[in-house]
C-alpha cells in the first residue's frame, strides 16, 4: 500500500507522509490556517481582520476564517471544527483570558500547533500554545496613566473609566497598568469605573449614566477609542465640550480617534497596532516548517497627544 502511494507522490511528500507531518511542512500543497476571530466589535478589530485576510492573500495560505460575535462559546466551536478539519494552524484572538484548556488540549492532541494573536490565555500549561503575538496592555494602561499625570493638573482630579469586556486581556492589563501610574498619587481619583464592552453603542450608554449619576467629571479613561467615540456623543448630549470640560484619554490609535482629536474632542490615543497578518503568516509558514518562534513577539507603538494628530493622521493605516 505504502509502495502504492509512494509512486504517487514526490519524494519529500512521501518522508512527509511516512514521518506523519503535515504535507504542508514539506512545500507540497498550502498551508491551510484556521483563525477563530473575536467579532466586529471595533474599528481597531474591522482593520486586524482586514490584516489577517489579506496576509493570507499575499501569503499564498488557505484562511479559514470564523467570527465568533464575541462569544467564546463561538470561538471553542470553531477551534473544534479546525481541528475536525485538519487544519495545519489554528491562530485565534481569545475574548477573554480563562476556559480554554480542554479546546487546547484537544489541538494539541491532535497535534495541531496554536498561535495565539492580539490577546494571551490564562492556562496553566503554555505549551498548549507556541507563540503569543500583539501588544503589552499593561504598558498602554501605564502610557495613558503617564499622559494623565503629565498633562492633567488639580487636587481633585475625578475620573471615569470605561472598561473593555470583562475578563479580557486588554481590560484588565489596560485597568491594571493605569492604576499603577496613580497608585500613591491622592490627587487622582476614579469615581466610576464600568465596562462598555470596547464598543460605541455601549460606551455611549454608560457614559450617559455615568454624567447622569454625577456631572462632575474631570477625566475619561477609555479602554478603547470606540468607546471614547461614543461617550463624546455622550458627552455633547449633555451640553458639555469633551476634550475641553472633560479630558479624554483612550487607546488604540484608530482613523476615528485621529478625525476626534483633530475635532478637539479627545485629548490623546494610546496606539494598540491591529495590523498583525504579516508577522502571523510569516509565523505560521515558520511554525510549519519546524523553525523555533519566541513564546512573545511584541508590538512596538506610541502614544499620540491631539497636538500632533493632524500631521500624523495621513500616516495611518488603520
Ligand atoms: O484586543 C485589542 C482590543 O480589542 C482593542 O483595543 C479594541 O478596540 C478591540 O476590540
Amino acid at each position: 500500500m505504502l509502495n502504492r502511494r509512494r509512486a504517487a507522490l514526490s519524494g519529500t511528500a512521501f518522508l512527509a507522509l511516512a514521518a506523519g507531518m503535515p504535507l504542508a511542512a514539506f512545500g507540497q500543497k498550502k498551508i491551510v490556517l484556521g483563525f477563530s476571530q473575536i467579532g466586529a466589535e471595533s474599528e481597531w478589530r474591522t482593520a486586524n481582520t482586514e490584516s489577517i485576510k489579506s496576509a493570507a492573500k499575499d501569503a499564498g495560505i488557505d484562511l479559514k476564517f470564523s467570527d465568533a460575535q464575541q462569544k467564546q462559546e463561538n470561538q471553542i466551536k470553531a477551534i473544534r471544527s479546525f481541528i475536525a478539519q485538519k487544519v495545519d494552524v489554528i491562530g485565534f484572538s481569545p475574548v477573554v483570558e480563562t476556559g480554554w484548556e480542554p479546546v487546547l488540549r484537544e489541538a494539541k492532541a491532535a497535534k495541531i500547533p496554536v498561535i495565539l494573536t492580539d490577546r494571551t490565555v490564562d492556562v496553566k500549561d503554555d505549551s498548549l500554545w507556541v507563540t503569543f503575538m500583539g501588544s503589552d496592555f499593561l504598558e498602554e494602561g501605564r502610557k495613558a496613566g503617564r499622559w494623565l499625570v503629565d498633562n492633567v493638573k488639580g487636587n481633585d482630579v475625578k475620573i471615569v473609566e470605561l472598561q473593555g469586556t470583562v475578563g479580557s486581556g486588554p481590560a484588565i492589563d489596560r485597568k491594571k497598568g493605569f492604576e499603577e501610574i496613580i497608585k500613591g498619587k491622592p490627587q487622582f481619583k476614579i469615581v466610576r469605573s464600568q465596562t462598555g464592552d470596547f464598543t460605541r453603542a455601549k460606551g455611549k450608554e454608560v457614559m450617559q449614566a455615568f454624567l447622569k449619576a454625577d456631572p462632575k467629571i474631570d477625566v475619561l479613561y477609555a479602554h478603547n477609542d470606540d468607546m471614547a467615540i461614543g461617550a463624546i456623543q455622550a458627552i455633547e448630549e449633555a451640553g458639555l465640550k469633551p476634550g475641553k470640560d472633560i479630558t479624554i484619554i483612550s487607546v488604540d490609535g484608530v482613523k476615528g480617534a485621529f478625525e476626534a482629536m483633530m475635532a478637539g474632542k479627545l485629548n490623546v490615543t494610546v496606539e494598540c497596532s491591529p495590523l498583525l497578518g504579516p508577522q502571523l503568516m510569516a509565523t505560521v509558514k515558520d511554525v510549519v516548517a519546524g523553525k523555533p518562534v519566541p513564546k512573545r513577539i511584541v508590538t512596538k507603538e506610541g502614544i499620540f497627544p491631539m497636538e500632533t494628530a493632524a500631521k500624523e493622521f495621513p500616516n495611518r493605516k488603520y
